[in-house]
């Protein structure tokens, strides 16, 4: 460490549509919601994080609150930076006398356009970074599984995040070939709540629609330990006035099922795109799970009865492409694949 090694701070980034993590000194140091507050009058953010999170969906006139990213990719240039910036000082709450300089890497989508990439960059650099690295997801999410990226055997990872499921066939320290969809958790979410305003006659918000998924959310009809029914609470459409209704997981399921086709329809689609010789690698090291869409219910049974493979979900989903990206950074000269 040198001298002046104070003055530099060096952070790994999870940005994502859903939830973004901080890494600094091998820890997470911040994992917060995606979503800011902001003052309508003034355009001032007034929360980040988990507390703009408890205002969504209750905000009145002049609050609105914004989810900076939609579909993996920046939305609102200026509220992800301060969305960013307010994340970076939670590392340290303490006031500061100085800055320090920003040693960091970010990830990115795989499907991501050069403008996008551009978005993130500079969104970062506007944040305080003076050394900005981008990794693609997929390669951090199998750095955070503990898969040896340089070696020259296949592997599939699927990270199905807030707003993309990415599917990446890794070796040699590439992606040899990917596949990234706009349909992953956020979109099992608007499921829900048009089933629920469909089916029941019910309106119901986001934060609610998630719950459900989380608490009653499943890929199939048949799954082990069925959750019992879960009690939602909304706006009936018909008489206006707050409601109460009970769904199975087999209703969402049903729900469900077309969004989870085509994430399946993806996965079969990389799979024939996947030279030989890493197919037969897929065969036996068989298909890894990430991200917070990879924990719905009976979704990695259904891929695997799909694809006739074994499917694993990495140890902790929520994690694995921050702590993926937190490794990438103590190494930095060592990952070629690391974009300056
Ligand atoms: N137990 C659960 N069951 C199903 N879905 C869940 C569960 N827990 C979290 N999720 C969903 O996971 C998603 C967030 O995952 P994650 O944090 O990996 O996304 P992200 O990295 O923010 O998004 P992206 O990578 O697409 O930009 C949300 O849609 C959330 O509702
Ligand atoms: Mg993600």
């Amino acid at each position: 460490m040198g001298l002046f090694s104070f003055l530099t701070q060096e952070i790994a980034i999870d940005l994502g549509t859903a939830n973004t993590l901080i890494i600094h000194n091998d820890k997470v140091v911040v994992d917060e919601p995606s979503i800011v507050a902001v003052d309508r009058m003034t355009g001032q953010v007034i929360a980040v994080g988990k507390r703009a999170m408890q205002m969504h969906g209750k905000t009145h006139e002049n609050i609105k609150t914004i989810r900076p990213l939609r579909d993996g990719v920046i939305a609102d240039f200026h509220a992800a930076e301060h969305m960013i910036r307010g994340m970076i000082k939670m590392i340290h709450p303490e006031k500061r006398l100085f800055t320090p300089s920003l040693k960091m890497v970010i990830c990115i989508p795989s499907g991501i356009t050069e403008v996008e990439k551009r978005a993130v960059r500079d969104s970062a650099e506007h944040a305080g970074g003076k050394e900005v690295y981008l990794i693609h997801e997929p390669m951090a999410a199998a750095i955070g599984i503990g898969i040896d990226v340089e070696e020259p055997i296949g592997n599939m990872i699927i990270d199905i995040g807030g707003g993309t499921s990415e599917i990446a066939v890794i070796a040699l320290g590439g992606i040899v070939c990917d596949k990234s969809i706009r349909i992953a958790g956020d979109e099992f979410t608007s499921d829900i709540e048009e089933y629920m305003r469909r089916q029941h006659n019910i309106l119901i918000g986001e934060r609610s629609a998630e719950r459900v998924k989380i608490e009653v959310g499943s890929a199939m009809i048949e799954i082990d330990n069925p959750p019992p029914d879960y009690a939602v609470h909304g706006r009936d459409l018909m008489t206006g006035v707050p409601k109460e209704i009970y769904v199975s997981y087999v209703e969402i399921a049903h729900a469900l099922d077309k969004s989870v086709a085509k994430i399946e329809e993806a996965i079969m689609n990389a799979l024939e795109m996947t030279p030989p010789e890493l197919s037969a690698d897929i065969f036996r090291t068989g298909i890894y799970l990430a991200g917070g869409g990879s924990m719905l219910r009976g979704l990695d049974k259904r891929i695997s009865l799909k694809t006739k493979l074994p499917v694993h979900i990495a140890e902790d989903p929520l994690r694995a492409v921050a702590r993926g990206t937190g490794i990438a950074l103590k190494n930095i000269e060592r990952f070629p694949f690391l974009m300056k």
